[in-house]
Formats: structure tokens, sequence, C-alpha cells
């Protein structure tokens, strides 16, 4: 489980980012959840983040609003499950949970259970069902299907914050199994430019960001150059792909983009391309 205890931590930083939104007087969305789980350690591991390079912080909240939109749309086109794979403090099966439609988490059993104590604190009820699992050791698919997950229903998957951390043959892996056993999905994921792990970018405040997370033990070891390839190669087809930049330009088009990172750090939806050949 060591590559799952290293990464754990990261989804404090992500959290905090998330939360500074809420203070914004015309916030991209609003989480009024993610506080619960913030403290002064947190803020301090956010504040070295930020010092690092302090476009990540921003991301986040572009990736943030790119993965409500798509579930939204998901879920007004039909999907009855969403599965959050490392799913860290993501609150959206709060934010968003939507009558018929169940929401699953996987991630460490630490953090779950760190969850599940800060809403029983508050007297939250979240309709998720919370799965202990590490996705690349263990036969997720299996484990979801042990909880009622239903492989033959619509399902939106979000993979927030994780490919990067992941060899990339366990990315593929991850994406293959999605697309044999669960047809009628969709995934929404955030994924780096090779350029970033190969520190050729010719940004030093990106190679800096790098360096940041590998002094964390959570190194970023996976870049995507080509997600269309990628995806193609794996019997996925490709709904939407957007940069960070452009979702700068969307949502913020009176603010200057300050960095390279964006250009550099996209987003993703895929789905099995019909006709894909199970276990191809
Ligand atoms: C950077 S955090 C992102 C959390 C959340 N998805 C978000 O964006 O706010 C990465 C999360 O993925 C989890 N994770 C990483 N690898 C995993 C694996 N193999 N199995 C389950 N969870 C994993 C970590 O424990 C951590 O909570």
């Amino acid at each position: 489980m060591t590559a799952i205890k290293n990464v754990t931590g990261t989804a404090f930083i992500v959290a905090e980012f998330r939360a500074e939104e809420n203070h914004e007087p015309m916030p991209l969305y609003r989480d009024p959840i993610v506080g619960l789980f913030l403290n002064d350690e947190t803020r301090r591991a956010a504040t070295a983040a930020c010092a690092a390079n302090p476009s990540a912080k921003e991301a986040v909240k572009l990736r943030t609003r790119y993965l409500d939109d798509v579930l939204e749309a998901r879920i007004a086109e039909g999907c009855r499950q969403v599965v959050i794979l490392g799913a860290g403090l993501d609150t959206r099966a709060i934010r968003k949970r939507a009558p018929g439609v169940a929401y699953f988490e996987l991630d460490d059993g630490a953090t779950l259970d760190f969850k599940k104590a800060r809403f029983d604190e508050h007297g939250l009820d979240a309709d998720v069902t919370f799965i202990p699992a590490n996705y690349v050791a263990e036969d997720w698919i299996g484990l979801l299907e042990a909880h009622q997950f239903d492989s033959g229903l619509p399902t939106h998957f979000i993979w927030e914050g994780n490919t990067m951390y992941l060899p990339l043959v366990e990315v593929m892996r991850v994406l293959v199994r999605l697309r044999e056993h669960v047809p009628q999905s969709t995934v929404a994921l955030d994924y780096l430019s090779e350029k970033v792990i190969t520190k050729s970018t010719g940004d030093p405040a990106l190679c800096a960001l790098v360096e940041y997370f590998a002094r964390l033990n959570a190194p970023w070891i996976t870049g995507i150059e080509d997600v269309h390839a990628l995806a193609d190669g794996l019997g996925l087809a490709v709904r939407e792909n957007v940069s960070t930049a452009d979702l700068h330009r969307k949502h913020w088009p009176d603010r200057a983009i300050t960095s390279s990172f964006f250009q550099f750090y996209s987003l993703c939806t895929l789905a099995p391309r019909s006709g894909a050949v199970p276990g191809a």
C-alpha cells in the first residue's frame, strides 16, 4: 500500500486549495463541507505547496469546477451511479446528491474513516458507500459489486488528482477494467503533460512543483502526451479534452494567465467506444 500511503496526505492540500474558493464573491463552485477537514496543519501544508508554485491552487479550483460540471451533465443524462476513485476529501456525494443516484468512494481506510467521523460529528447524512481499497492492488470492481454496485447501470467515474501518482501501466489497467466491466460508463480525470514529469517545459517554476511533490514522497511520475492516442489504444473514446488554460480563459476571462502550468495540465472525459472488444 506504499503508493497510496504517501499520496494520501496530498488530499488535505487539495482540500485547502478547494476551500479557498468559498471566499470569492463569484465562486466557481461552493463547497460548504470541505472546511470540516481542515486545521492549522493542513493550512501549513497548503501554504508550503503554494510557495512551490501558486498556480497549482488555481488549477485545483478549475478542475473542481470542470468535474462538477461533467458530473451534473452526466446525472442529467440519466447516470445512476457515481464512483469516485481515490476520493480523498471529495464532498460531491453531499454537494451533488441527486435522487436515484448512488455514490461510491474508494480510498485507503484511514482517509475514509476520518471523513466518516467528520460527517458523523457534524450530523451530516452522506448517502455514500465508502469502500476502503487500493484500486491498484485489489479487484476494485469486485469490491464495488460486493457493495450493491451494478455494473450494468449508467455510471460516471471521477478520477481526480490520481493519474500523475501512478505508473502509466496502472492508469491504463484501471481504464481497461472500467471499459471491460462497466460498458455504460464515462470517466472524467485530470492529467499532466509528460513534459512536466520530465522537467522539459522550460519553466523553472514547474520543475519546482515537481520537486516539491517528490520531497513530500508523493512524486508525480506519469504524464500523458496524447490522450486521444492513449484512449484509442484502450478502446475508449474522448468525449472531451480541455486544458486548464482553456478553463482559465472560460471562467476567468478577465484574469491574466500567469503560469505555463495551465497549458500543461488538462482534464478529459472518456467513455468505452461502442464496439470495443471486451478484454482486447
Ligand atoms: C491528490 S489526492 C486527491 C483526492 C481527491 N480525488 C481530490 O481531488 O480532492 C489523491 C487521493 O487518491 C488516493 N489514492 C491514490 N492511489 C490510490 C489507490 N491505488 N487506491 C485508492 N486510493 C488511492 C489517495 O489516498 C488520496 O486520497
